[in-house]
């Protein structure tokens, strides 16, 4: 299939080339943003597609259909990918958009529109246990070979799409200078409605007591799990090997318990404590 082995390399990230060339991304780094635009913005693994979701359902005032009948890709696409230039629509009231690129990559373009940015974290720890499953599926990813050796490369920043450290700390700064929600996915599970409340008040979009409750239905695990415009069952085998695993895969907080052994632990939180040291986090996640 079609560039599945090639990795192309950007503003010092390695990102796969089944999903990007260089030209797709010289078009995210000098695309214009619009100021009704929403940009989710997101490490892979970190709930991308739940949110996804849930900013479907919150704009369709809990109609289900678009969720049901379009793909994922095709409400919130990807800007720094290969078919991005035909996917995105003009700008309109709310365009969805999606990316895993870094911050200092879109800060500027940004800022200059006022566009929204939705910014969704996970604990780490899950994130490198989920991305390990995803890579043994993804045939355009490399082969992860042993969770510890791959553990080692997430630790080391030399996965593909870079860093996660990097990718949240920069993020992270842009606090000050970006119209810019900070979510973490452990919020998003402990209490869904009332955190999809507080993005809809962010986003100029309060929700009513129908839309919130076909959002808490539409966007659960189960459902999501259920719907092939979001579970990427319609990616081919050759793409997606659907034998080794499932992308909607557990959904469920930290599962890095059932995969560290305690030494991965401990080399994880001195990373981590080197990485992040005190570093304000807009949501606490248990790391221990
Ligand atoms: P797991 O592999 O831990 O199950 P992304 O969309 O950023 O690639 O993230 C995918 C992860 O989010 C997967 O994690 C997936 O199961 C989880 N996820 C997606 N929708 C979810 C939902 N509605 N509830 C809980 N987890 C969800």
């Amino acid at each position: 299939m079609e560039r599945l082995g090639v990795t192309e390399t950007f503003a010092g990230v390695s990102l796969p080339g089944h999903l990007h060339t260089q030209e797709s991304l010289a078009f995210a780094a000098t695309f214009h943003f619009s100021p009704t635009d929403v940009l989710i913005a997101t490490y892979p693994k970190s709930g991308t597609t739940w949110m996804q979701e849930i900013l479907t359902l919150m704009f369709s005032r809990g109609d289900i259909l678009p969720a049901k009948t379009i793909p994922n890709w095709e409400r919130a696409p990807w800007l720094e990918q290969i078919y991005s230039r035909d996917a995105l629509p003009e700008p309109a009231a709310h365009r969805l958009i999606t990316t895993h690129l870094p911050a200092h990559v879109l800060a500027p373009a940004l800022r200059r529109a006022k566009a929204k940015v939705i910014y969704v974290a996970r604990n780490p720890k899950d994130v490198a246990v989920s991305f390990y499953h995803f890579h043994r599926l993804a045939k355009f990813l490399p082969d992860p070979s042993s969770f510890d050796s791959f553990l080692t490369q997430f630790l080391e920043g030399t996965v593909q799409y870079g860093s996660w450290f990097d990718h949240v700390k920069g993020w992270l700064g842009q606090r000050q200078l970006l119209d810019i929600f900070y979510v973490t996915y452990e919020e998003l599970h402990q209490d869904l409605c009332g955190t999809a409340q507080r993005i809809g008040t962010f986003l100029g979009c309060p929700l009513g007591p129908e839309t919130l409750r076909a959002l808490g239905e539409h966007c659960s695990f189960a459902s999501m799990r259920d719907n092939s415009m979001t579970n990427y069952t319609l990616i081919p085998p050759e793409i997606m090997d659907h034998s080794q695993g499932r992308f909607m895969r557990k959904g469920v907080v930290g599962d890095w318990r059932d995969h560290f052994t305690p030494q991965q632990n401990a080399l994880f939180n001195r990373r981590y404590q080197e990485e992040m040291g005190e570093l304000e986090l807009p949501a606490r996640w248990p790391m221990a």
